[in-house]
């Protein structure tokens, strides 16, 4: 069951910093739910569009309201050329998520939220535009390709694996991206999450609220984790070394990338759902190292420290076995957690007051000030 650790200290562990319809963390139960829902059921039986639509507009949609959603979203596919000019600027050697920072900021340049009536067409249109962005970018960067932004995929899913390897995907790739992106769609006051809410209590507009949040997601404790876990597994290549590399970075008393959690205190769970998708992925492609050694680095934190993989430990696998390059794990996040922010971003507009806590002060206590030329 994955319950809520009790918190303390710093970090505003345990703090109640505002109130959500949004999503439970950690609480008795399902451990985590979007608007209500159990993520492992919708995981299960929905597709991400109507994960993006219920947390955008409150309810899941019906079936014509998801037929209109998703052609909504595909109508905003391209992008436009002063982006595309851009993008091809950014150097081969800049990191994704920096990229995907600079495309939010740049969209919002060209296309601003000048009224909050704009915030459902401003989401949108990133929704729709993002995979555009990390793609367009990565495929000139490294390949020297200028590609098209459209697709004739119905959704985000299978859109994203078409742009990145130019052919229509297996169902199977198509599915397992859907799954993936509805269990990275929402997660309460993360750090990613609060940084948004943080920027929109300013009454600021929705491009900055999430080119703030991509930063904030940056950081190897938050969405990089699954980049530097996937670095990590891809430094065994056997079970045997897998185990005893794991014990010697913990007897280094160094952090393994993918596990432990801020707020579960037994179980992550959206862990279970992407290692049975990861495990099933392993099968198809014939992986014999990276998911058995992905089996022993989390038995051995178990059995050394009692911590369990977060979300980010077998999406590293999964994502390897679906060809995605590793550099490209922390943006995927991004193109699915937009739509988590985005409704924070409404959800704080729609009850706000600036976000702005208290200091304990530990400096000096009140001195002379004294001129420079008397110092
Ligand atoms: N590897 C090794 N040790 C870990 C660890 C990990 N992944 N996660 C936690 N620990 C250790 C801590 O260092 C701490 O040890 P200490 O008491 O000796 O200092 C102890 O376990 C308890 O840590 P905890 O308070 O539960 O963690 P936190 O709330 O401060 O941090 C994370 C939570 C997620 C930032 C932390 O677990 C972490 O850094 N994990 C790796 C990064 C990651 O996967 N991030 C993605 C989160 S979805």
């Amino acid at each position: 069951m994955a319950e809520a650790k009790t918190l303390s200290g710093a970090g505003l562990r345990g703090q109640v910093a505002g109130q959500t319809a949004l999503s439970t963390v950690g609480q008795s139960g399902a451990g985590l739910t979007y608007r209500g829902y159990d993520v492992r059921d919708l995981a299960r039986g929905a597709v991400f569009e109507e994960v993006a639509y219920l947390l955008l507009y409150g309810e899941l949609p019906t079936q014509p309201q998801l037929d209109e959603y998703r052609t909504k979203l595909k109508l905003l596919r391209e992008l436009p050329q002063a982006l595309k000019e851009v993008l091809e600027r950014i150097p081969a050697t800049a990191h994704p998520m920096d990229v995907m920072r600079t495309g939010a900021s740049f969209l919002g340049n060209l296309e601003p939220e000048v009224d909050s009536a704009q915030q459902y067409d401003a989401t949108n249109r990133m929704v729709a535009a993002f995979p555009g962005i990390m793609c367009y970018w990565y495929r000139f960067a490294h390949q020297g390709v200028r590609i098209e932004t459209t697709t004739e995929q119905p959704g985000v899913a299978g859109h994203f694996l078409e742009l990145l390897h130019g052919k229509t995907p297996s169902d199977l790739h198509r599915q397992v991206m859907d799954v993936s992106l509805i269990l990275y769609a929402e997660h309460e006051f993360n750090a990613s999450t609060f940084t948004a809410r943080v920027c929109a209590s300013t009454l600021s507009d929705i491009h900055s609220c999430i080119t703030g949040a991509i930063g904030t997601l940056r950081g190897p404790l938050h969405g990089g984790a699954n980049e530097a876990a996937m670095a990590m597994i891809e430094r065994f290549s056997t079970v045997d070394e897998a185990t005893r590399g794991t014990l010697d970075m913990l007897e280094r008393k160094e952090k393994i990338m993918g596990f432990g959690h801020a707020i579960y205190r037994d179980s992550d769970p959206r862990n279970e759902i992407i290692k049975d998708w990861s495990r099933m992925l392993a099968d198809e492609c014939g992986d014999t190292v990276i998911f058995p050694v992905s089996v022993a680095i989390d038995r051995v934190m178990w059995e050394q420290k009692k911590l369990f993989p977060n979300a980010d430990f077998y999406h590293a696998s999964a994502y390897r076995f679906m060809g995605i390059p590793t550099e490209l794990f922390t943006p995927i996040f991004v193109c699915s957690r937009l739509t988590g922010w985005a409704a924070h971003v409404f959800e704080q507009r729609a009850n706000n007051r600036i976000i702005r806590p208290s200091a304990e002060y530990t400096g000096h206590s009140e001195r002379q000030f004294v001129a420079i030329n008397q110092r």
